[in-house]
């Protein structure tokens, strides 16, 4: 499959723009009309190519929001991506940015592609990158100001399967080489479950929270330059994570494996990771305490 290219909003000076980031003018959905409608966005063709940018009628209350959403279509693979626009009334939409797409999916554009499930912040499926910060469509606000148009992009640095679906795979497949389960030769003494103290458990706090949504390592510049053999702080912070159990027994394997040059010292403390995080974890502090225990040991 044809895959494209998605680079950062998040760090303008650190990145690169986003690739094929020209946008094309296109005619009206198919559902689009009334108060609320689908519109092309940023005229780079000629005038007499591109269609005109139709505005909803008002009525007196309405809250017209126009929101630029990335589309990339991997069955038309030499066509650009391009920034499409939609404006939907807010008075007639849920308060998150998964409530607009969703209605914008349903309602005006049935083409548009997202992922989502759960809509309260759990899955991680609904990762994107809204009006310049990796985050949780679900669980991001839609800023009211009608003024403050909207931009919606792919998580950054991640290939694109179509729209707003980032192709994780390289994801997925690092965080299967840090066996991310419990390791254990020893049975358990009650011969039933492995035990913990509260305070071994406490050490778990700020780790088993993590969704894997990936929006801390596609924003973290170390992952954009070298995803293929560093970890990232995703699944760093779920090394760690294994690494604290008090009853898992192979946390030498697990440090051993991460004892080279690229796997986990490729982290420079750049924290765009923790700022990022929608679930208010701390990869960063993870990572340095993952460190911490390589050195002592
Ligand atoms: S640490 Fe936060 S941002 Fe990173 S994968 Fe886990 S939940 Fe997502
Ligand atoms: S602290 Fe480390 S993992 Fe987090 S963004 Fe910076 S380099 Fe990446
Ligand atoms: S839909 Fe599940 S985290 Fe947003």
């Amino acid at each position: 499959m044809s895959l494209r290219m998605a680079t950062s909003r998040i760090a303008p000076r650190m990145m690169f723009r986003r690739s094929m980031a020209t946008t094309v003018e296109s005619s009206k959905g198919p559902l689009a009309g009334g108060t609320e409608a689908i519109s092309a966005s940023r005229p780079v063709l000629s005038p007499k190519e591109t269609s005109t940018v139709k505005e909803p009628q008002k009525d007196q209350d309405s809250k017209i929001k126009t929101f630029h959403v990335y589309r990339w279509n991997p069955d038309a693979p030499s066509d650009k991506p391009r920034m499409q626009s939609y404006t939907l009334d807010l008075n007639k939409t849920g308060p998150m940015m998964l409530d607009a797409l969703i209605r914008i999916k349903n309602e005006l554009d049935p083409t548009l592609t997202f992922r989502r499930s759960c809509r309260e912040g759990i899955c991680g499926s609904c990762a994107m990158n809204i009006d310049g910060v990796n985050t949780l469509a679900c669980l991001c606000r839609i800023p009211t100001d009608t003024k403050a148009e909207s931009r919606i992009y792919p998580l950054p640095h991640t290939y694109v399967v179509k729209d707003l679906v980032p192709d994780l795979t390289q994801f997925y497949k690092q965080y299967k080489s840090i066996k991310p389960f419990l390791q254990r030769e020893t049975a358990p003494e009650d011969g039933r479950e492995y035990r913990q103290s509260p305070a071994e458990r406490r050490k778990l706090d700020g780790l088993y929270e993590c969704i894997l949504c990936a929006c801390c390592s596609t924003s973290c510049p170390s992952y954009w330059w070298n995803s293929e053999e560093y970890l990232g702080p995703a699944i760093l912070l779920q090394s760690y994570r294994w690494i604290a159990d008090s009853r898992d027994e192979r946390t030498a394997t697990r440090q051993d494996a991460l004892n080279n040059s690229m796997s986990l010292y490729r982290c420079h403390t750049i924290l765009n990771c923790s700022r990022t995080c929608p679930k208010g974890l701390n990869p960063a502090l993870a990572i340095a305490e993952l460190k911490k225990s390589m050195a002592f040991t």
